[in-house]
């Protein structure tokens, strides 16, 4: 991609397991965007950056990283703890903000990050949400808006990973947050966004674990369910797993008064059916990346486009506030065995 003087020169912070993959769409998949720098505390994340990204300026230290002046724009991937404070030191140095969900995993923190956006209104900061930009949930929200299946006023949705013999949900478990502020922060921000951003008034949630006994200690589950109501009397369902057998099963159900819209019931691959001694079936999409691809890419060109004067797209910071404060809610239910009123 040729670089130009209105090209955004992005900084990615953090690369791991989805860093990486933002680092790849940066570099070589979103007009208008340059990767010009990255930062991970860890040699060996480094050294994937030399071999595998177009040379862009690496460090160690997020600090060194702000310092650049041909950064114009910072991109979160880091521990989802650490994102508040990241978030407004960028703001501090001048970037534009592209931040993975949750914005944090504590309400408090959240309003002290949108307390110091107000002070910089002319940067960007977008919360990684990027499920409002896969095309199916899109189509679904426009045939809501069009009144297509009349006034909307429940959603059911799930977000179910592939079970990971090797233990990587329990060593993720201590800066998680826990099921609900890790997974089903999407559904939330998907029920809020297709309902019409109604404010959440009670939650119940419970949960149990089926197979990881290591996530007890941290007051955590492989398996989660949860209730929501809404001002209005809108309601959301949710499902959070880590222990799917078949792979990573993500997909969202809205009822309205004249109709409903499923997403991703069916979590298909690709479009061929196998006819075997088995019988008839489909592959499963492996990880939320295989599901999410086009998603993960659009989110990326419509933050790029928006800096460089585009209309803001995805959810804003107050959405991110409000995805942390019903999946906290959530967390203190499960803990204490109540329903947590909003
Ligand atoms: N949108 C989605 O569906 C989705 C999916 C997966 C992860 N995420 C989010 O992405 C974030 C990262 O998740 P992951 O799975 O890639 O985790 P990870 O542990 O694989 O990667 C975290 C990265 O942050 C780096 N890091 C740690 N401390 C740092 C610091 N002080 N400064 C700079 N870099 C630092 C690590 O070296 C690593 O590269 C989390 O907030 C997670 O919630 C979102």
């Amino acid at each position: 991609m040729t670089t130009t003087v209105s090209d955004v020169r992005v900084g990615v912070v953090g690369l791991g397991r989805l860093g990486k993959r933002h680092a790849q769409n940066l570099a070589w998949r979103v007009p208008g965007a340059s990767l010009a720098a990255a930062c991970s505390p860890l040699e060996d994340e480094l050294e994937w950056a030399r071999g595998a990204l177009p040379a862009p300026r690496l460090y160690r230290d997020y600090a060194a990283l702000l310092d650049d002046r041909d950064v114009d724009a910072v991109w979160l991937v880091t521990p989802s703890a650490l994102h508040a404070q990241q978030i407004v030191d960028a703001l501090r140095a001048g970037k534009h903000v592209f931040c993975e969900k949750p914005l944090s995993l504590d309400v408090a923190e959240c309003e002290r990050v949108l307390e110091e956006a107000a002070r910089y209104p002319h940067l960007r900061v977008t919360i990684g949400f990027m499920r409002r930009f896969d095309p199916s949930y899109r189509d679904a929200f426009e045939r809501i808006e069009a009144g297509g299946i009349g006034r909307p006023f429940m959603v059911r949705s799930q977000t179910c990973d592939k079970n990971d013999p090797e233990g990587f949900f329990v060593r993720f478990a201590p800066t998680s947050g826990g099921i609900f502020l890790d997974c089903s922060v999407h559904d939330i921000d998907v029920a809020r966004w297709l309902l019409g951003n109604p404010r959440a008034t009670r939650v119940f949630a419970s949960g149990t674990i089926a197979l990881h006994e290591g996530l007890r200690e941290f007051g955590d589950v492989d398996n989660g369910v949860a209730i929501c109501e809404f001002e209005g009397g809108q309601l959301a369902m949710f499902f959070a797993s880590r222990t799917m057998a078949h792979g990573n099963d993500t997909g969202s159900e809205v009822i309205g008064t004249a109709g409903a819209l499923a997403i991703g019931r069916i979590p298909r691959l690709n479009r061929v059916e196998i006819a075997d001694a088995g019988g008839v079936r489909t592959e499963c999409t492996p990880t939320f990346f295989e599901r999410f691809e086009d998603a993960f890419l659009c989110e990326a060109q419509a933050f790029v486009a928006a800096v460089q004067g585009g209309a803001q797209a995805g959810a804003s910071l107050a959405d991110a506030l409000e995805a942390t404060r019903i999946g906290s809610a959530m967390r203190a239910s499960l803990a204490s065995g109540q329903p947590v009123l909003l």
